[in-house]
C-alpha cells in the first residue's frame, strides 16, 4: 500500500534505496510483509517485498498463492506481483534491486539464513537496519487497521460474556480452550490470534499458562486470556472468575487489580509516555497487600501481532503514546499456590484518551458450582 510504504520511510532516519522484507517458512513469516501487502489469504513462506520511497512495492508470490496475490493486486496500482517458482527468488531479487543498491532489512525478524543468501545475491549491495522505520510506521494505526482490530475485539468480548454459562464441574482447560476457540470461529474468526490460556487454580498464578487436562473444581479461580484474529489483525483479552464458594481473598485481589485498571485508564492519553502508565498500575497494587505479585508490563501494542512490537505500556517504554495507538492495559496479581487475576483490555489511544476495543463487562464474577 502507498501510504503505508511511504510510512516506513518517513520513520527512517536515513534513507535506503529500497527495504526489503524477506518471509522464511512459518512461523518465520514477517508480518511487516502484511502490512505493506494487504493480501487476505496465504502464508507467503519465502516471498520477498520490496518497498521503494515513490511508494511502489513489488512482492514475489509462488505459484501456490499466485491468485490471492494477484487479485489484492489489481485493487493496488502500487503493487507488482511477480509469480516465481522454486529457485527462482534470487534471480528476481537481483531483477528488482539496483545491484550496488542500499538496502533496508526488518533485522528484527529477517532469519540469519535469509541474511547469508541476501549477501550472496546482491554481494555489492550495502545492508542496513530498517526495523525502525517499519516498526514506528506500524505503532500507529489507520482508521482500517483499528476497524480490524475492533472487529477481532467484538468477538473476544462476545466469548468472554459467554464464558460464565461454560463453567462446569469436572471440564478440563482444555476443553473449555476448545470450546471458546469454536465459538470464536462461529463469529467469524479466522482463528486464535495466540494460544489461549486458560488456568484452573493454582495455574492461574501462572500469566503465560497453557491448559492442560486439570478439571474444574468448586473454589477455583480462572483466568482466560485469549484472542481472535480477524483479517490478520489481533485481539487479546483476558477476564478473570471464581467458581464456586466465594473466597474473600480473590475477591479483594480482583478488586485491587480492576483499580490499578482504572488508574492506568485515567493516566492513558497521547503524551503520557508508556512507563507512566504502567506506574500508575504498579502504585495501586505497590500500596496493597500484594506489592510485588505484579509480574509483568501492564500492556503491548497490538496489531498483526498480539505483541506488536516494542511500544507499550511497560517500565522500559519512554516513548510518549500517540493518538491511533492500539494497546493492551492489563494488570493481574499472582498468588503461587493458590491463583491469579488479570483483567486486560483492548484500548486506542485518542485525542482526549483512550477508546475500548474490547467491551466484555470487568468486575469480579462469582459463578456458582
Ligand atoms: N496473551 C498474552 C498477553 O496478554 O500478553
Ligand atoms: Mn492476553
Ligand atoms: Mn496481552
Amino acid at each position: 500500500m502507498k501510504s503505508r510504504v511511504e510510512k516506513v520511510f518517513a520513520n527512517l532516519p536515513a534513507k535506503p534505496d529500497v527495504v526489503l522484507l524477506a518471509n522464511s517458512v512459518d512461523p518465520h513469516i514477517d508480518l511487516s510483509f502484511f502490512y505493506l501487502f494487504d493480501v487476505p489469504s496465504g502464508l507467503f513462506e519465502g516471498s520477498v517485498a520490496v518497498a521503494r520511497p515513490d511508494g511502489a512495492l513489488d512482492v514475489t508470490s509462488s505459484p501456490l498463492e499466485a491468485e490471492s496475490a494477484e487479485l489484492a493486486a489489481k485493487h493496488d496500482p502500487h503493487v507488482a506481483v511477480h509469480v516465481v517458482g522454486r529457485g527462482e527468488t534470487a534471480q528476481a531479487v537481483q531483477k528488482l534491486i539496483p545491484a550496488s543498491a542500499t538496502v533496508g532489512l526488518n533485522f528484527r525478524e529477517l532469519t540469519h539464513d535469509w541474511y547469508v543468501k541476501l549477501t550472496e545475491m546482491l554481494p555489492n549491495a550495502k545492508f542496513v537496519d530498517a526495523s525502525i522505520g517499519l516498526q514506528r510506521a506500524r505503532l500507529t494505526k489507520e482508521p482500517a487497521e483499528i476497524e480490524r482490530i475492533r472487529a477481532a475485539a467484538k468477538i473476544g468480548s462476545k466469548v468472554a460474556t459467554e464464558i460464565p454459562s461454560m463453567l462446569k464441574a469436572g471440564r478440563s482447560e482444555l476443553e473449555l480452550a476448545a470450546e471458546m476457540e469454536y465459538r470464536m470461529n462461529q463469529l467469524g474468526a479466522s482463528g486464535r490470534s495466540f494460544a489461549t490460556i486458560v488456568g484452573f487454580g493454582p495455574h492461574s498464578a501462572e500469566p503465560h499458562y497453557q491448559p492442560d487436562k486439570t478439571k474444574l473444581r468448586p473454589g477455583d479461580s480462572i483466568v482466560c486470556d485469549f484472542g481472535a484474529w480477524h483479517r490478520r489483525y489481533a485481539c487479546d483479552i483476558t477476564r478473570s472468575f471464581h467458581f464456586g464458594p466465594r473466597d474473600p481473598e480473590m475477591k479483594a485481589v480482583h478488586d485491587c487489580v480492576e483499580a490499578a485498571q482504572n488508574a492506568a485508564l485515567t493516566a492513558l492519553r497521547p503524551g503520557v509516555p508508556g512507563k507512566e502508565v504502567h506506574a500508575a498500575a504498579q502504585a495501586v497494587i505497590d500500596a496493597s497487600r500484594w506489592k510485588g505479585r505484579f509480574t509483568h508490563g501492564l500492556g503491548h501494542s497490538l496489531g498483526l501481532a498480539v505483541h506488536d512490537g516494542s511500544g507499550g505500556l511497560a517500565p522500559n517504554v519512554d516513548d510518549p503514546l500517540e493518538v491511533g495507538m492500539v494497546v493492551t492495559v492489563e494488570p493481574g496479581i499472582y498468588l503461587p499456590g493458590k491463583g491469579g487475576v488479570r483483567i486486560e483490555d483492548d484500548v486506542v489511544v485518542t485525542k482526549t484518551g483512550y477508546e475500548f476495543l474490547t467491551t466484555a463487562p470487568r468486575g469480579y464474577l462469582e459463578v456458582p458450582a
